[in-house]
C-alpha cells in the first residue's frame, strides 16, 4: 500500500488544510516555552526545530505516519543488514564501518567489522607511511602530495570531508582531488605538482567508471612522461575498489588496494577506504574519531525516541513540507567557511538516494519525493541569493548549521558570523509586518517593499565545535534523514539506476565523435549538435 492511501497521511493532509494560515509570530506568542521546548540534543548536536510550521498536533501526526511505515523497524533491519536495497540485492551497512573495535556484525556468515577493522588498520599504516615520509616514489623521494581520482560518492565525500577537517589536517602535505572527465580537471590539479612526489589514490568502487578510468589512465602517462616507463605505477598509485580483478587489469599491485564492500553505497562512502586521502591529510587517530562521531549519532538514530530523534525529526519536517506544504527545495546553510561543500556532498547524499518515483515495489508513487538540495555557506549566501527566501514566492525549508567556537580565534569574527546566523533565522521566522514598517517612518510607497512576510521555516544545528567528532555525527545525522524519508516513502533509497541511461548513450556517441563520417540515427537535434560539434572542433 501506499504511504499515501494510510489514514495517517489523510490525516495529515486534512491537518495542512486546517493549519495552513498558521504565523510562527502566532505560535511562538501563543507559547513562550517553544525555543526551548521543540528541540532535541543528541552526539554532540543541538537541534532547534521551534522555528517550523507545526503545532504539537502536527509532530504528533507525523510521528503516526513515521510509526505506520514501520520506521523502527526499517531501522532495526538496516543496521542488521537486511538486504533492504531489494533492486541490487544488497545490504546497507554503511553503519557497520564505524562499529567499534572489538564488537561483530556478522552477515552472511562473515563477521565485516573485523573486515572494516582490518582494512582501517591497512589505512593507518599506509597513511602513517606517507604521513612519515616513508612511502617513497619511484626516484626514492618521499611522497608530499595526494591526489584523489574518483567521481560521485568516490569524490564529494572524501573532498567535502577534506575541507570540513582541513583545522586537522597536515599542511606540509599537498591533497587534490580530480574527478570530472573534463581534462581541465587533471591539467589544473597537477599542474603545480612534481610527479616524483606524487602519489593517486584511484577510489572507484567499480572500478568501471569512465570518468574515474579516464582520469587515472592520464595520470599514468603524466607519471610515465616524468618518471619513465617502468614501475612508475607502483609506487605512485593504490586504488580502493571491490573489484581486485579491474584494479589488477589496470595496473595496480593487489597489496596496494584497499578493499569496499557492495554493502557500501558509493555516497556512503568517505568514512570506508574512499576516506583514505582524508585519513592522509588527517591522520589516523583524527578519522577513528570521526567514526565514534558517526557511531555516536547512529546509536542516537537506533534508540531516541521520535521526539528526541535529531534525523528523525529533520526528515519528518521535510516530509511535513513537501507533501503537505508545496516545498520543493531545502537549503542547507552552514555558518562555517569549512562546511562550504556540504551543500554539494549533500546533493548526491539526497537526491541520489531519493530522487525516485516509485516504491519499493515499482508502482508510482504519485507524491513528492527527495527535494532539490541546495545551499552556500553563511554569510555568502545572505549576499546573494537570502532575498528569494525572504520576500520570493516560493516556501523554502533552511537547515542552518553552526559552531560555537571557532577552531581559528581572528577577533570578533566569530560573534559577527553567529550574530548574522541567528538575525536570519529571526528574520526569516517573524518578518517585519507592514504596520512596523509604517511605524518606522518608511515612505508609503515603500511599504509593501520593505515588508518581510516571515513564517520561513528553519532548522537550527549547533554544536561547541567542529571537530572530527562533531563532523562524523552531523553527516551521519543527515544520512539518517535521508534514510527517514526514503522508508515512509516507501523508496529504495539505495540503488540509482537514474544515471544509467545517460552513462550507455553516451558509450553510444563516443565512436561517433571519432575519425571518419559517423553514421547518425539520433533525434534530429542530437544529430545536428554532433554535427556541429565536429564542424567547430574542426577535426
Ligand atoms: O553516479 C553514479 C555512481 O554510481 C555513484 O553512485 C557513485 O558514487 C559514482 O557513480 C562513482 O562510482 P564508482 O565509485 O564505482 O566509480
Amino acid at each position: 500500500m501506499l504511504v499515501s492511501d494510510t489514514p495517517e497521511w489523510k490525516a495529515l493532509q486534512a491537518h495542512a488544510d486546517t493549519t495552513a494560515a498558521l504565523h510562527l509570530r502566532d505560535l511562538f506568542a501563543a507559547d513562550p516555552d517553544r525555543g526551548t521546548r521543540m528541540c532535541a540534543e543528541g552526539a554532540g548536536w543541538y537541534l532547534d526545530y521551534s522555528k517550523n510550521r507545526v503545532t504539537a498536533e502536527t509532530l504528533d501526526l507525523l510521528q503516526r505516519l513515521a510509526d505506520a511505515t514501520g520506521l523502527r523497524a526499517g531501522i532495526d533491519s538496516m543496521f542488521r543488514g537486511d538486504r533492504i536495497n531489494t533492486t541490487e540485492d544488497r545490504a546497507v551497512l554503511h553503519t557497520a564501518l564505524r562499529r567499534p573495535a572489538g564488537t561483530s556484525l556478522v552477515v552472511d556468515g562473515v563477521d565485516v567489522v573485523a573486515e572494516v577493522q582490518a582494512a582501517l588498520a591497512r589505512m593507518a599504516s599506509f597513511s602513517d607511511a606517507v604521513r612519515d615520509g616513508r612511502w617513497l616514489g619511484h626516484t626514492g623521494r618521499p611522497v608530499r602530495n595526494i591526489v584523489n581520482v574518483g567521481i560521485g560518492g568516490s569524490d564529494l565525500g572524501p573532498r567535502m570531508a577534506h575541507d570540513a577537517l582541513a583545522w586537522f589536517s597536515r599542511r606540509d602535505l599537498t591533497v587534490r582531488f580530480v574527478s570530472n572527465v573534463d581534462g581541465t580537471d587533471f591539467y589544473e590539479s597537477t599542474l603545480d605538482l612534481d610527479p616524483a612526489e606524487t602519489l593517486f589514490i584511484v577510489c572507484s568502487k567499480t572500478f568501471g567508471t569512465l570518468e574515474t578510468l579516464t582520469n587515472a589512465r592520464t595520470a599514468r602517462d603524466w607519471l610515465k612522461r616524468a618518471l619513465g616507463p617502468d614501475a612508475a605505477v607502483e609506487r605512485h598509485f593504490v586504488a580502493v575498489s571491490a573489484d581486485s580483478g579491474a584494479v589488477a587489469a589496470f595496473g595496480i599491485d593487489p597489496d596496494n588496494m584497499f578493499p569496499m564492500w557492495d554493502w557500501v553505497g558509493g555516497r556512503y562512502s568517505f568514512d570506508s577506504a574512499i576516506g583514505l586521502s582524508l585519513m592522509v591529510a588527517i591522520g589516523a587517530d583524527a578519522f577513528r574519531e570521526m567514526l565514534a562521531g558517526f557511531h555516536e549519532m547512529d546509536e542516537h538514530f537506533r534508540t531516541a525516541p521520535w521526539q528526541a530523534n535529531i534525523p528523525v525529526l529533520m526528515g519528518l519536517l521535510g516530509v511535513w513540507y513537501g507533501d503537505f506544504g508545496g516545498a520543493q527545495t531545502h537549503a542547507v546553510l552552514p555558518y562555517s567557511q569549512y562546511l562550504a561543500r556540504l551543500p554539494a556532498y549533500l546533493q548526491q547524499l539526497d537526491m541520489e538516494s531519493n530522487g525516485k518515483r516509485v516504491t519499493r515495489d515499482g508502482v508510482a508513487v504519485g507524491f513528492e519525493t527527495g527535494p532539490i538540495v541546495w545551499g552556500e555557506a553563511g554569510t555568502n549566501g545572505q549576499h546573494a541569493f537570502y532575498q528569494l527566501i525572504h520576500q520570493g514566492t516560493k516556501l523554502i525549508p533552511c537547515d542552518f548549521v553552526v559552531f560555537a567556537q571557532p577552531n581559528e580565534a581572528l577577533g570578533d569574527h566569530q560573534d559577527l558570523l553567529v550574530a548574522n546566523y541567528l538575525a536570519q533565522t529571526e528574520a526569516l521566522a517573524f518578518g517585519r509586518t507592514a504596520a512596523e514598517v509604517e511605524a518606522s517612518g518608511v515612505a508609503p510607497a515603500l511599504v509593501a517593499h520593505r515588508t518581510f512576510p516571515g513564517n520561513h521555516p528553519t532548522n537550527s544545528l549547533m554544536a561547541r565545535r567542529l571537530t572530527p567528532r562533531t563532523f562524523g555525527a552531523l553527516v551521519a545525522a543527515y544520512e539518517h534523514k535521508v534514510f527517514t524519508q526514503g522508508w515512509i516513502w516507501g523508496i529504495n533509497s539505495f540503488d540509482q539506476w537514474g544515471v544509467e541511461l545517460g552513462k550507455q548513450l553516451a558509450q553510444a556517441i563516443v565512436p561517433e565523435l571519432g575519425p571518419g563520417e559517423p553514421d547518425l540515427a539520433h533525434d534530429s537535434s542530437t544529430d545536428a549538435l554532433v554535427r556541429r560539434y565536429r564542424e567547430l572542433r574542426g577535426t
